[in-house]
């Protein structure tokens, strides 16, 4: 498997509404490489969930180019490598309500077991994440037979990312995971989510919360369509990015 867990190449996105275009995205170019822990900032509105989106193949770049792992996504391979590939935890809240918390997990666990059956060749150098250890370490040990509907937002953000764990995919994006927890999980969701990274799991992770910033490897701000480059750390193994914004 390639050490480029992402590629963008000439991404642009761009919205109708009504008779109105809106450029969301530009011409964005951007490499990530397997392992790392990607932060990407920006102000509200200037389109960072619809680049986590792209990412992660759940929407469509209007022009542009996303390669997952080696495999350029096209409209009959996007679903499988979407699928195989990434673990989305989203900015609004997603769970099963009507499923227990461990049922919610056992779901993407199932998921992931049914995907590695059928596509067991990009599976070859994906590690299987621990899950029991996922659960103590996001503290949801006391809450697996509880329903959603009975958790606190904070509770319901840790079961989200424990869910997307359970999905095992090398590539985990996550949308303002912090949201909702008090700084103690702040801290132990981050250092959870570094220990991923240090395992071989590619994380990006939007967020506006600066205590992320010292748990990842690189930050980048989403500014007039494209990504800018704010720090990067052990940067001599990667090549950034922007082509309008190289360093
Ligand atoms: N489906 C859509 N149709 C039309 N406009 C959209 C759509 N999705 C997003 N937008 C617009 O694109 C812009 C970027 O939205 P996005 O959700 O990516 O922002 P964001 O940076 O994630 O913001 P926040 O920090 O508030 O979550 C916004 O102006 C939004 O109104
Ligand atoms: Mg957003």
């Amino acid at each position: 498997m390639t050490d480029k867990a992402i590629t963008l190449k000439c991404i642009s996105k761009k919205f109708s509404l009504g008779d109105q275009v809106k450029s969301v995205l530009q011409d964005l170019d951007f490499v990530i490489d397997k392992g790392r822990f990607i932060l990407i900032t920006g102000e509200s509105g200037v389109g960072k969930s619809t680049l986590l989106n792209i990412m992660g193949l759940l929407s469509k770049p209007s022009d542009g180019e996303v390669t997952i792992f080696g495999n350029v996504s096209v409209n009959d391979n996007s679903d499988l490598l979407r699928k195989v590939f990434v673990s989305f935890v989203f900015q609004e809240t997603v769970l099963l309500e009507a499923l227990t918390i461990r049922e919610n997990i056992d779901l993407m666990r199932c998921l992931w077991k049914k995907n590695k059956r059928r596509n067991s060749c990009f599976y070859e150098n994906v590690n299987e994440i621990d899950l029991e250890d996922a659960i103590d370490s996001l503290g949801m040990r006391d809450y697996l037979e509880t329903l959603p509907g009975k958790l606190s937002g904070g509770q319901k953000r840790r079961a989200m990312i424990l869910m997307a764990v359970a999905k095992n995919s090398p590539i985990l994006l996550l949308d303002e995971p912090t949201n909702d927890l008090d700084s103690k999980w702040v801290d132990r969701v981050l250092d959870f989510i570094r220990r991923l990274a240090n395992c071989g799991t590619t994380v990006v992770m939007v967020s506006h919360d600066k205590r992320a910033e010292g748990y990842c490897d690189e930050i980048y701000e989403v500014t007039n369509g494209r990504l800018r480059l704010i720090r990067k750390e052990n940067g001599k193994n990667l090549i950034t990015i922007d082509k309008n914004n190289r360093h």
